[in-house]
């Protein structure tokens, strides 16, 4: 075993620092869990609570942190406090939802307001009709739109549309392409890709979907040339698995293949509209959807999400128009258009729509990604950068994966160490084993370079 000097940098603002000017040896991931424990006493106590009434003590399985979670009270700007006092940096930004960080004042006061007029209308409203043109407004391919109140529910809604637009019941997805846990959707999201992403999926849900590795045209083109593929679902840069970008012609040969077999190209830009630019990444690729996803940056931290696409597509859901319920497809929900989350959606929108926001998140994400390669061109670890714009994820693997498959070459026990290593020095992230990160409006050039600092001192001194 290897000793080496771990040195605390100015990342330790407000936190106890751990191994301080300490000689310490790898493998080190039981003492860094020791100073964690030290100081979240009162998270653990919470989790011991949680454990009898959540199971897993989570609400969400990717929030789970090892030994236990942190319980956050407060949360500002980049930074979260803990029930202990502890002050984190977050590069995770409520699931990729906080481009203007937590609680920004303008779309805070907005809220406030609207809280007064009411929270919950049941009945039409101007405020839906404000964010719906608002998404017109900037992607390009949206004509009309319809909200929901979650990503997943976009996609189901999305699917159901596109089988009831074309009469063809076939879907076709990428490998490690995440829409969230509606059935159909719910397959080939992690390697090996051909068991059950989950008990109690229905495997008659699952067989018309088809699945084929991102940044591959012959194989998109080889399951769409049946011509009974009602519509081909892809995140233009996938997202949970791995912040992959797609290859020069890929969106574009999509698009191709999608028109010549009269399938609907559906881009899920739940996590990259409004985050690659104002307009998603079909503005920043310049290659355009039939129907388009979103959800998480345009609810303005409230829950939501939409879906939206040409006007001949959507009138399929016009009741009017298609009053026999066997010839349109159904859509609703208690909650949608909700006027708390249009509102927050509406002043979101407004103040990122200029494009100024972008320029400051997407220069962080470009010193973050470029400070990660020359410290892994430096270190005697493998690892890659992916991303793009204001997201990054670390990739313990010589290439840079260019699909899920190749995703799995990553050392998910370095990533591991690394992530408790960042835990370690308050950062707060997602997942130990495939580290994906947000940079938002309210990180600053010093809150990277901490980040960059401590990234440093991991790879300086893991010895595996
Ligand atoms: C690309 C993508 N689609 C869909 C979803 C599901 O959205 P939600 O969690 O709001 O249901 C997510 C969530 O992370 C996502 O990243």
């Amino acid at each position: 075993m290897t000793s080496v000097s771990v040195i605390a940098g100015p990342m330790h603002r407000g936190v106890k620092p751990i191994n301080c000017q300490e000689r310490i040896a790898y493998p080190k991931r039981d003492l860094i869990l020791r100073s964690y424990e030290d100081k979240t006493q009162r998270s653990k106590t919470l989790f011991a609570r949680a454990k009898k009434v959540l199971p897993a003590g989570v609400s969400y399985s990717i929030r789970d942190v090892i030994p236990y979670p942190f319980y956050v009270t407060c949360a500002r700007g980049a930074k979260l406090t803990d029930v202990d006092g502890n002050v984190y940096t977050d590069y995770w930004m409520g699931h990729g939802v906080l481009l203007l960080g937590h609680s920004p004042k303008r779309v805070m006061d907005a809220v406030a307001e609207q809280i007064m007029k009411g929270t919950h209308f049941g009945f039409s409203h101007e405020l839906e009709l404000e964010l719906a043109d608002r998404i017109v407004d900037l992607i390009p391919s949206a004509e009309m739109v319809r909200f929901t109140s979650s990503g997943t529910e976009a996609n189901m809604y999305a699917s159901r549309l596109a089988r009831a637009h074309t009469g063809r019941m076939k879907m076709a997805k990428v490998e490690g392409g995440w829409h969230g846990g509606y059935d159909s959707l719910h397959k080939a999201v992690h390697a090996p890709f051909d068991i059950p992403e989950s008990a109690g999926l229905d495997p008659k849900a699952l067989e018309d979907t088809l699945v084929v590795p991102f940044n591959d045209l012959d194989s998109a083109r080889s399951a769409l040339k049946g011509e009974d593929v009602a519509c081909f679902i892809v995140e233009p840069v996938i997202g949970a698995g791995g912040f992959i970008t797609p290859e020069p012609g890929y969106l574009e040969g999509l698009r191709e293949i999608c028109d010549e077999t009269g399938t609907l190209l559906v881009f899920d830009e739940v996590i990259t509209c409004f985050r690659l630019s104002p307009g998603g990444a079909q503005v920043f690729y310049g290659d355009e959807a039939d129907i388009t996803v979103i959800g998480k940056i345009m609810g303005g931290g409230f829950p939501i999400g939409a879906f939206c696409g040409r006007m001949e597509i959507f009138e399929r859901l016009d009741h009017r128009r298609y009053p026999k319920m066997q010839e349109r497809a159904f859509h609703g929900g208690t909650f949608t258009g909700n006027p708390v989350s249009m509102v927050a959606g509406i002043t979101t929108l407004d103040i990122i729509r200029d494009g100024g926001v972008h320029r400051h998140i997407d220069a962080l994400g470009d010193k973050m990604r470029r400070g990660l390669e020359d410290i892994i061109d430096r270190s005697r670890l493998s690892a890659s950068v992916t991303g793009v714009c204001s997201a990054f994820a670390i990739h313990f693997q010589k290439e840079k994966p260019r699909n899920a498959r190749e995703v799995e070459r990553n050392d998910t026990e370095t990533s591991k160490a690394y992530f408790s290593h960042l835990l370690s020095h308050n950062f707060a992230l997602v997942k130990p084993a495939l580290i994906h990160c947000f940079t938002g409006e309210p990180h600053t050039k010093e809150d990277i370079e901490e980040y960059l600092a401590a990234t440093e001192e991991f790879f300086s001194s893991y010895q595996g």
